[in-house]
């Protein structure tokens, strides 16, 4: 574990505070004590039929779990329709006319599908596709901002039995051309632009430049995004017989579209996310499994109810966006707030006024975008009535307790209590985490394992540690994990079940944990070579391909530094080829280079040029001494370097350069 981590330890082992769920929220929850826990305890597997019962299923399943480690299937000879389970039913009853979507574009543009509006257009999507030449299996690339056709789309691949990718709109033409490559996808649904902080992100131009590499796209459909004409039509350049406008092709396509009969285990969706080598992993998602693990966490750790307006402020790019802000939300019939943009556009009270405007009751974010409000104070949060709120929730990087402290305080006014969820990508839905009615919660701590899930810390030879720090371990499967990773089965044998040999039934997160006297799981971060920048997942790897991509660079190695807002930041350590000298030119060069490769989310906060990188005697290069030099530390253990000056002279510089 970092160095970085066991200072964290140190924060967390002096938090005391506890919060008990507060008392008008305890009585009136839909989990009130620990029963629920504790009987799915006794049997996580039906727990997890039961669950599954919540659904509806064309055909029943004849077995709940077929557990041949590392391989699971779950609710075996069961069949069912995603789409059907998130809009059909619902307009059979009462949330017929019930919002599904309420949608605020960040120039202030404004849409609200009712559950009624939302079904039309699934179906009439589906049908456009389906008229495209989608077929069940075939896949389907999605890279559009968040408007409401990011949901439409994902839903109308369900219906059609298509499995979807989401690609972030943030990410570059070459991450999204990988990403389509890989998973062989035929269409493309792409905009015309979004809107981020007032700008443009010209999303047919970073298609166009991507897909001139994809030999598999056939067709690409294009949402008007942008309105009017003139010098905004070059936005997108429609290639006759490949690009369609999606207002026109849904014009055209019929209205009702039969839903595919998927099986439980056939898959709904990959996305791709980071790891530790250079090539992003497709996690690949069933149908059954996946949206029984969705809709449940869903209900029971937001307490949902039909009165209840939801906001997720993940975008659809990312799992959170596919877990919270679609699948969970929808198959309850909920009602989410989607908003496309940037929480300081066009002020930083963006997130608290579109809050008092819907009346949002449950709010979901993540600890940097709690960071940065704290940074910009609480006069952009006062002036707003905040009062619908009931629930917090924080997702993706551990949470400092300063920073659930002011949540709890400023935006919850110490009325709301929070739930801290730690999933995966991988895990499809969330795992470690507060019931709001019943567990008291400790700031820092994402408490413990949901029902039916069973989480553990073991050391490096699998001894479990019941006090005390770990790498975290899930020890049982449950129906959301992952199935495999596309076209790569050995890839996720060897990165999810094989750390400890011989144990091909424990899955290894990922992450180091701590346990506490009350079995509390406090997560620490990453202890492989992933970084957790902003919320956001990139791989060391990938950053280090894009460097030397570059032709000034020799060889470059990336590592993580702690970073007060987004938690961490990226340092990157460079030499350079012969002829190529260090400027400050070049650094901001270098850093845009990255950018333009991967994403804006991976450029290097920090470049250091070096004549050498610190060295093992067999060539392996020493990020630890790296991370200690980039986080400032006393450098450790130096003995077992080939050139033990490289690493004193390349802190003298780093130092240097920071004052
Ligand atoms: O390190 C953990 C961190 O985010 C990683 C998963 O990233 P990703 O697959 O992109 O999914 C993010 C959204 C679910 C984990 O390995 N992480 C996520 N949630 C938490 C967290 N770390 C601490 N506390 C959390 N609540």
């Amino acid at each position: 574990m970092s160095s970085a981590s066991t200072a964290n330890i140190d924060v967390l082992l002096s938090e005391h505070r506890r919060f008990p769920p507060p008392e008008p929220f305890r009585s009136h929850a839909l989990v009130r004590d620990g029963t629920f826990a504790a009987d799915a305890d006794r049997d996580p597997v039906a727990f997890w039929e039961a669950r599954a019962r919540e659904l509806e299923w064309i055909t029943p399943w004849h077995s709940a779990l077929e557990w041949t480690p590392p391989f699971a299937k779950w609710f075996l000879g069961g069949t069912l329709n995603a789409s059907v389970n998130c809009v059909d039913r619902h307009i059979r009853g009462a949330r017929r006319n019930a919002a599904a979507i309420i949608w605020e574009g960040e120039p202030g543009d404004r849409r609200t599908l009712t559950y009624w509006d939302l079904y039309r257009e699934v179906n009439q999507a589906a049908n456009m596709l389906r008229a495209l030449g989608v077929k069940k299996g075939d896949r389907v690339a999605i890279y559009l901002p968040l408007v409401p056709e990011a949901v439409v789309s994902m839903l109308a691949c369900a219906r059609i039995g298509a499995i979807h990718s989401v690609v972030f709109g943030g990410f570059s033409p070459d991450s999204l051309r990988d990403r389509i490559n890989d998973a062989g996808a035929t269409v493309l649904i792409t905009a015309d632009g979004g809107y981020r902080r007032g700008q443009v992100v010209p999303l047919k131009r970073n298609a166009d430049a991507a897909i001139a590499e994809c030999p598999t796209i056939e067709h690409v459909v294009v949402v008007q995004r942008r309105s009017g004409s003139g010098p905004d039509e070059s936005f997108a350049e429609m290639q006759e017989g490949r690009d369609h406008w999606w207002h026109r092709l849904m014009r055209k396509a019929a209205q009702w579209c039969e839903p595919e009969v998927m099986d439980a285990e056939d898959l709904l969706f990959i996305l791709y996310t980071s790891g530790t080598t250079g090539k992003p992993k497709g996690i690949a998602h069933s149908t059954g499994g996946y949206l029984t693990g969705a809709a449940a966490t869903m209900k029971y750790v937001f307490d949902l109810r039909d009165d209840d307006v939801f906001w997720c402020t993940a975008d659809v790019g990312w799992i959170t966006g596919h877990s919270y802000l679609t699948y969970g939300p929808l198959a309850n019939g909920a009602t989410c707030v989607l908003y496309e943009g940037a929480p300081d556009w066009p002020t930083q009270d963006r997130f608290w006024s579109m809050c008092e405007r819907y009346g949002v009751t449950i709010f979901y974010t993540a600890p940097t975008a709690i960071r940065a409000f704290m940074k910009w104070g609480t006069s952009f949060v006062t002036p707003h009535d905040l009062s619908r709120l009931r629930l917090l929730g924080s997702v993706g990087e551990p949470i400092n307790p300063e920073a659930w402290i002011w949540y709890h305080e400023v935006i919850g006014k110490g009325r709301c209590p929070i739930v801290d969820t730690w999933w995966q990508t991988e895990t499809g839905a969330i795992m470690i985490t507060p019931l709001p009615g019943a567990t008291e919660t400790k700031p820092g701590s994402a408490t413990m394992p949901f029902p039916g899930i069973r989480a553990a810390l073991m050391d490096a030879n699998a001894n479990e540690i019941v006090e005390g720090g770990g790498l975290l371990t899930i020890t049982h499967p449950w129906p959301s994990m992952l199935r495999t990773i596309w076209g790569d089965r050995q890839r996720y044998v060897d990165t999810y079940f094989s750390k400890w040999p011989g144990r091909p039934d424990l899955y290894f997160a990922g992450d180091g944990a701590k346990r506490d006297a009350d079995g509390y799981y406090w997560i620490l971060g990453r202890v492989d070579d992933v970084l957790n920048v902003a919320g956001h997942r990139i791989g060391t790897m990938e950053v280090e391909s894009a460097l030397v991509d570059h032709p000034a660079v020799a060889e470059a190695a990336v590592v993580g530094k702690h970073h007060e807002l987004k938690g961490q930041a990226i340092a990157a350590f460079v030499t350079l080829r012969a002829g190529h000298h260090a400027s400050s030119e070049l650094r901001d060069t270098l850093r845009e280079h990255v950018a333009l490769k991967i994403g804006a989310l991976a450029r290097p906060d920090d470049i250091l040029f070096s004549a050498d990188l610190p060295k093992t005697r067999s060539g392996k290069i020493m990020r630890r001494l790296l991370r200690d030099i980039a986080e400032g530390r006393a450098l450790g253990d130096t003995t077992t370097l080939a050139d033990p000056s490289v690493v004193a002279s390349l802190k003298d510089q780093y130092e240097s350069q920071e004052s």
